[in-house]
């Protein structure tokens, strides 16, 4: 792949959305930790798709069928090169909520029994919680949190102590935190665990659009993320998974596609990655995934986390001195995620605010609700960047807030 210069002009004439108006006002789109724009390259391979190669996988002899399988698999070897990992071990999902839920209810009985125990970390996303809830209650086990610090970092004394723990059998722990930022350790906790004999499951769904992932390097047990917050489409996703713990894991699902052969005496599977996916994949998803991939390919990842970076210290610096402001998650080395509470402004009403100078940023508890209960508020107001986000842009978000803050106390 040529490597492009980040010139963020060019960069901005790739996402077709941000010349549209929000409330009137030019967009400034700052809610990139929940969606991510999409490049007119996405947008045109998925449109292409459709225009030209739309059929059924797997099921049929005719050309169109063919090539509409060839560019399923392509997308596959695309995606699976970029995260070094085989073709075998990516598997296509909704996003990572639903690889969340693949890995919980198909992988966690196999290592968690009656008596066992888990470890989450107190800044997990609920969907990297409730899934692991729903299979513990079922199986007897009782998972352990992890605290998180005053600046936002993974209490990793606890974290290290307790998985020592001989009846830990698995830790599932988020790369980067959607709220806070926090990039945590991952290659450590990986090493320290498979020391302890405790298997790794990785939510990488913040951490894509920021950092190379290197799944044989990085050598946990599971990754996953979704596509639609690396610049690609909604309702595609991914897991990484082991070689073997994909081959002892029963199917997800049931339905077409994932079988060897079946009948009403007993069926038998496919092997990975088609065990895992019943029934007519999103192959224009998958495609699109892949384009995105190649997008943000072109790019060297360090300039992108610089200028995200620069992004972050102008927020930061900028609203520091309001009265009653605080940055939650101040972290050296975060990912581009600014939350705050101003004391005496509600952030929704903050955002009602921005949204009406065309400002869009999330506000909320962010799908963490114990993160905020131990951060002891009900709701941060949330900004996060992406590559195309301007300077101009989070200097105006400054502007803006500062403002609210007069109005609305
Ligand atoms: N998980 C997404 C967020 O953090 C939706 O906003």
């Amino acid at each position: 792949m040529e490597y492009r210069e980040f010139h963020i002009d060019n960069i901005r004439s790739d996402f077709p959305v941000l010349n549209r108006k929000n409330r009137g006002k030019p967009l400034v789109f700052l809610d990139n930790a929940a969606t991510s724009q999409k490049p007119t390259c996405v947008i045109d391979a998925i449109s292409g798709y459709y225009s030209t190669s739309n059929s059924n996988v797997h099921r049929g002899i005719y050309e169109l069928a063919e090539d509409s399988e060839n560019l399923y698999h392509e997308a596959r070897r695309v995606i699976s090169e970029k995260f070094n990992a085989t073709e075998k071990q990516t598997l296509f999902v909704r996003g990572a909520t639903e690889g969340l839920n693949l890995i919980a209810q198909s992988y966690g009985p196999l290592v968690l029994g009656q008596g066992d125990e888990m470890i989450l970390s107190e800044m997990e996303h609920h969907a990297n919680i409730v899934p692991w809830q729903m299979i513990c209650h079922r199986v007897g086990a009782r998972i352990l949190v992890c605290p998180t610090l005053s600046d936002g970092s993974l209490d990793q004394k606890w974290l290290f102590d307790n998985l020592n723990r001989k009846s830990v059998k698995l830790i599932a722990i988020t790369a980067v935190s959607n709220t806070l930022g926090t990039v945590n350790p991952i290659e450590k906790i990986v090493s320290e665990a498979r020391r302890s004999g405790v298997k790794t499951v990785i939510d990488g769904a913040q951490c894509v659009p920021h950092q190379k992932f290197d799944f044989q390097k990085v050598d946990c047990d599971f990754f996953t993320f979704s596509g639609h917050k690396i610049y690609g489409p909604m309702g595609i996703g991914v897991v990484l998974g082991k070689t073997e713990a994909l081959e002892k894991m029963p199917p997800y699902q049931g339905g077409g596609d994932m079988i060897d052969e079946v009948s009403f005496e007993g069926t038998t599977y496919a092997p990975a990655p088609q065990k895992f996916e019943a029934g007519t994949p999103n192959v224009a998803g998958a495609i699109g995934l892949a384009k995105a991939v190649e997008y943000l390919d072109q790019f060297d990842i360090q300039d992108i986390v610089k200028h995200e970076s620069k992004l972050l210290e102008i927020a930061s610096h900028g609203l520091s001195e309001i009265d009653g402001f605080k940055e939650h998650g101040i972290t050296t080395g975060k990912a581009a995620v600014f939350s705050f509470t101003i004391d005496g402004v509600h952030s929704l009403d903050l955002a009602t605010f921005l949204d009406a100078q065309g400002i869009a940023i999330r506000t909320g508890h962010h799908c963490c609700q114990p993160l905020m209960k131990s951060l002891g508020v009900s709701a941060t107001a949330r900004a996060s960047f992406a590559l195309y986000n301007t300077q101009e842009e989070a200097s105006q978000f400054v502007v803006a807030v500062r403002k609210a803050v007069d109005i609305l106390r």
